[in-house]
């Protein structure tokens, strides 16, 4: 059994008389440690199977598993605990508390968590070791998309889960973050899934999941990922 198991996984959506498939029969595998890149158009159903996997959202059917747990059959309270323990997430804006200092955001998150990471440590590992007693609006963007990223790798999570984590960046300090989510799955070892609509960021990737009109269309196990530092687009 693999790791994450998403099978023939469906999500409708009713708006008014028509019923529209953001995922329409999707089936894939996640293994440990893998950093997974899913690429497709903006419509795909990207950010609809991230929210099923990371339990923000339910499916109208199929089967999701994780770590050997039915999450698909999780009722509202598990669904929480499973977020609250299992999933950390990024999002292309950082949204972190702008009253709170890089550490102190950081501290809120694994603060709920049972088995959390020390937040100053974290911090160090993202490079932000001088960053610590620094607010938000005191940091660069990228400064703050990895506040973002050590704030959901402090709750020890099993799965990093990142939605376009580089859509808000410019051009070189997207390439950095790239380069931590590719160290975060090489070096700590984590299963981090990022999705994206470039091309260009498969080449980093040791699986790639092309999406197409709500279906897995493709995937692709990469026995050669390049280093984020040398792709180009
Ligand atoms: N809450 C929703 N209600 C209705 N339709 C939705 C909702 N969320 C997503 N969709 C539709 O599902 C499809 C897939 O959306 P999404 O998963 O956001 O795609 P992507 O992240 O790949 O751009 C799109 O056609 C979108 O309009
Ligand atoms: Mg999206």
């Amino acid at each position: 059994m693999a790791f994450v198991e998403f099978r023939d996984v469906r999500k409708t959506y009713r708006m008014g008389e028509v019923e529209v498939a953001a995922v329409d029969g999707m089936t894939f595998d996640i293994e440990e440690g893998e950093l997974v890149v899913v690429v497709g158009p903006s419509g795909a159903g990207k950010t609809t199977l991230l929210n099923m996997l990371g339990g923000m959202d339910s499916c109208t059917s199929g089967t999701i598993v994780l770590d050997g747990r039915e999450v698909s059959s999780f009722d509202a309270r598990e669904l929480t605990y499973y977020r609250r323990y299992d999933i950390g997430f990024v999002f292309q804006f950082y949204n972190l508390v702008q009253n709170l200092t890089a550490l102190e955001n950081v501290e809120l998150a694994s603060q709920i968590c049972k088995d959390p990471l020390d937040a100053a440590d974290v911090l160090r590992q993202v490079g932000l070791g001088h960053r610590l007693d620094n607010f938000p609006a005191q940091l660069s963007g990228g400064e703050q998309q990895r506040v973002a990223i050590a704030r959901a790798l402090a709750k020890n999570p099993k799965l990093l889960l990142c939605d376009e984590p580089t859509g808000a960046l410019d051009y070189q300090t997207g390439k950095a973050i790239l380069k931590l989510l590719q160290d975060t799955s090489r070096v700590m070892g984590r299963t981090v899934v990022l999705i994206t609509h470039n091309q260009a960021f498969t080449a980093i990737a040791d699986r790639v999941i092309h999406v197409r009109e709500g279906r897995a269309a493709g995937v692709e196990v990469n026995e050669r990922p390049v280093s984020a530092e040398t792709i180009e687009w």
